[in-house]
């Protein structure tokens, strides 16, 4: 009879983070870069205006990457000198004034990707805002997790300078991040302000020079990479939900969402965190992350 002999398998290879194939898109591009993801709206020639034919690519690369492993961390940025110049005139507004079935695709691809899918994103996003942005491209700066500009930015709450008031949800989005008095002011007198002027106000995190405005946003990418993604992702979710709740509700909600995270949590950060500070001594909660065991 045969006897087996325990053949020792050769170790296995620790398989390399692929970089998938992305598919292609007519007015948006995907750029890579170890983990973090530009999804970059890509009409320079028109300032990133947002034509319908660029809310449904926005829309498809969103859900794309919303699932793909190999996105940790989503930036959206615009090519060329403008983030993006807002809704596009000529093909939202007036090539869809007698297409009501194109104006409604375009409408709800435009509410889904600039706010509901953005805002609810399942990781970390950052708006890079390089140049131009106007209108309705407050929408996604907002709807992002952080906004870091470039000092030269400009951006300008327009609409009412061509008879419109800031629709969409421009008015409800410019009223939660900045104050007030901010919001009726630029919204009613239409003035263009810059990176500076909106990290001041509350519109961004942060203004560098242009120069260094990827750096700073890698920095920053780099940075949240390092936390386990399910306590982020919780931690997002859980700061959005309770600004609209009142205290019982927000109590009760938190709690709740305290549970599912120590449940759904697949790196057991909570345990791991707490077994490197009070068994190993290793590190110090207040100053920085644990250690991740997958990374
Ligand atoms: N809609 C349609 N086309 C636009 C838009 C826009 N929002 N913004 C720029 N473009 C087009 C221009 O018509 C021009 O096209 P052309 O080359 O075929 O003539 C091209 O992009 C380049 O624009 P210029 O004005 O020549 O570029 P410049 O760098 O001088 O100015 C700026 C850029 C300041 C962004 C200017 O184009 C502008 O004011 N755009 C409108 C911005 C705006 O008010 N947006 C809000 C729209 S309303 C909303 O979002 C709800």
């Amino acid at each position: 009879m045969a006897t087996k002999t325990a053949t020792k398998s050769a170790p296995k290879k620790k398989a390399a983070a692929k970089t998938p194939t992305d598919p292609t898109f007519e007015t948006v591009k995907i750029e890579r870069d170890k983990g973090i993801t530009f999804l970059i709206m890509n009409r320079p020639e028109k300032r990133n205006a947002m034509s319908p034919q660029l809310h449904m690519d926005m829309n498809d690369a969103i859900d794309y990457l919303a699932i793909d492993p190999a996105t940790e961390v989503l930036v959206i940025t615009g090519a060329g000198k403008a983030f993006s110049a807002g809704q596009d005139i000529k093909l939202y507004f007036r090539g869809t004034a007698n297409d009501p079935a194109l104006r409604q695709k375009a409408r709800s691809a435009s509410n889904a990707w600039r706010w509901q899918k953005l805002s609810r994103f399942p990781k970390p996003t950052i708006a890079m805002i390089n140049g131009f942005c106007f209108g309705g491209a407050f929408t996604q700066v907002c709807a992002c997790d952080f906004a870091i500009a470039a000092n030269t930015a400009t951006f300008g709450l327009s609409e009412v300078n061509w008879g419109i008031l800031p629709g969409g949800i421009v008015s409800w989005n410019v009223g939660q991040v900045m104050n007030y008095r901010n919001a009726i002011y630029y919204a009613t007198t239409g003035e263009p302000f810059d990176g500076k002027r909106a990290m001041e106000i509350g519109m961004v995190n942060k203004a560098v020079p242009a120069g260094k405005l990827k750096a700073e946003v890698v920095k920053l990418a780099r940075l949240m990479q390092q936390k386990s993604p399910a306590a982020v992702r919780y931690t997002k979710e859980a700061v959005r939900s309770v600004r609209f709740m009142n205290e019982p509700e927000a109590a009760d909600y938190l709690n709740a969402k305290s549970d599912a995270l120590k449940h759904n949590d697949k790196e057991d950060g909570r345990e791991e965190g707490m077994r490197q500070f009070l068994d190993e001594k290793s590190y110090r909660p207040g100053l920085g992350h644990f250690k991740r065991k997958k990374k």
